[in-house]
């Protein structure tokens, strides 16, 4: 997957939305703001509503070729085999797709898993505090994604071999995807973005910008649950310090802000 994705200050990023099971819509369907109903799980849910601002399309950005290779993703992961006890929803993507940057979190819980997408429950709501009150971003302008597609059995911690057999999807998801900036949430996302032993503590990564082997900088901080957990003035600041090194860095690179 060797698609390249450039932009520069004077190109602004398109906006792609997704529908309830993760599914980027189609260039003409968000052209024609359609709102048609799908299936999720058997249910009938309607697509969420399209709101598209950013319609410069950078001329060496194929969309087609993307949106093709992240239907293929999508499908393959439709067919892994998962243990009885998981969530049967594939729980893909938020947000939009072609964002400067992206959020990963662990896995699916009860709420992702009943609706198909990602960080929608009581963690959900706090990440979107954190994305709209600290980075002062809309959620939508966000890529928001999982290491695990499929809910774990009473939510618990992804186990190593389930990272590794998801991770191979996450990574093409980035691949795809190309953001400029990662923020991990919690400690599973960051040892597997950052290359870490799992049993490395969060606080051995935050703080600080990271950077990839491709370009791509990272930042940890912590997950929302462990703020809803823990709901202290100490954690809040430091959460609200992380997103201020994020700003400042999407501001250096002449990213931000990048949905107006
Ligand atoms: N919901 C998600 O989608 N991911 C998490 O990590 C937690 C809740």
């Amino acid at each position: 997957m060797d698609i390249e994705i450039k932009y520069g200050p004077s190109k602004k990023r398109l906006c792609l939305y997704t529908d309830n099971i993760g599914q980027v819509l189609p260039l003409d369907y968000i052209e024609n703001q359609a709102i048609t109903t799908s299936t999720v799980a058997g249910k009938l849910e309607k697509p969420k509503k399209v709101n598209m601002k950013t319609v410069e399309i950078p001329e060496n950005i194929n969309f087609g070729a993307i949106e093709q290779l992240l239907q293929s993703e999508i499908s393959e992961i439709g067919q892994l085999s998962i243990p009885e006890d998981f969530g049967k929803t594939l729980v893909y993507m938020g947000g939009c797709p072609y964002s400067p940057l992206m959020f990963i979190g662990e896995a699916p819980g009860a709420d992702e898993d009943f609706h198909g997408e990602p960080f929608i429950g009581l963690a959900g709501k706090k990440l979107t505090e954190i994305i709209e009150g600290g980075l002062r971003v809309p959620r939508e302008a966000v890529t928001i994604c999982n290491l695990l597609k499929h809910r774990p059995p009473d939510n618990r911690n992804p186990k190593t071999d389930e990272i590794e057999k998801y991770e191979i999807y996450l990574e093409n998801q980035i691949d795809l995807l190309k953001p400029a900036v990662i923020i991990t949430l919690g400690k599973f996302a960051t040892n597997w973005v950052l290359n870490n032993p799992q049993s490395t503590a969060i606080k051995a990564s935050r703080g600080r910008v990271h950077e990839l082997d491709t370009g791509i900088r990272v930042v940890a901080t912590y997950h929302p649950s462990y703020l809803i957990r823990q709901y202290s003035v100490q954690n809040r600041r430091a959460i609200l310090k992380d997103m201020t090194m994020v700003v400042d860095l999407l501001t250096s690179m002449n990213l931000y802000p990048w949905w107006i």
